[in-house]
């Protein structure tokens, strides 16, 4: 089942994508930047943010929470942003329940969400070395249109993150930008 998140979701919300990020993305920093990085951008109260001014769909499997995804406006470094544009930020599926199609789901429900449905276009950025979302993400019509470099919490450089974007299909009446 996928739904709206509420505010008294919030702690299983943190729980969940703190669990997740260590797994995928912990052995990629050391602690110091690992612990930094959950801080700056996982907490409790910047989930709780996401939550009330943004829009965040999880996913539950047999009632427990095992996904959400993470909608917004853009703020993705492109260089002309048009107006319509949106963000998908954050799509995590705890390691103990991927590969049975809860991420594909939550991505299908996230475009289908009028915030990125009515988006001309969607952003979103991945790892370089994240094979399988991009995977997923290219399944979904996402493109890589760019790339920037992952700044750790202690201002060292890391790999590049790539930008994908998906473009709305020239038949839902946009404003023609698409139409080359
Ligand atoms: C990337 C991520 C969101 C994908 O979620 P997921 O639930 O595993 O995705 P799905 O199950 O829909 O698809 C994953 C694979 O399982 C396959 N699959 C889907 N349903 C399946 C099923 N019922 N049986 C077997 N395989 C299945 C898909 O075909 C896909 O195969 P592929 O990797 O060869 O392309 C998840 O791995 C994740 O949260 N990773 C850590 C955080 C992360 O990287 N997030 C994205 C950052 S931008």
């Amino acid at each position: 089942m996928i739904r709206i998140a509420q505010k008294g979701d919030v702690q299983a919300l943190t729980r969940l994508a703190t669990e997740t990020y260590t797994d995928a993305f912990g052995k990629s920093m050391t602690a110091a930047e690992l612990a930094a990085h959950l801080e700056a951008n996982l907490s409790e109260s910047r989930i709780e943010t996401f939550v009330l001014e943004d829009v965040v769909l999880v996913a539950e499997w047999e009632g427990q929470m095992v996904g959400f995804v993470h909608l917004s406006d853009i703020n993705t470094p492109v260089q002309t942003p048009v107006s319509q544009s949106k963000k998908l930020r954050k799509l995590y599926v705890h390691q103990d329940f991927q590969n049975k199609g809860i991420g594909s789901a939550l991505l299908a429900a996230a475009l289908e969400h009028p915030l990125l449905k009515e988006a001309t276009y969607v952003y979103l950025e991945v790892w370089e070395r994240n094979i399988k979302a991009q995977r997923l993400y290219k399944r979904y019509g996402f493109e890589v249109v760019d790339q920037h470099r992952f700044i750790l919490p202690s201002g060292a450089e890391a790999d590049f993150d790539y930008i994908m974007v998906r473009r709305a299909a020239p038949e839902m009446g946009h404003d023609g930008q698409s139409r080359c």
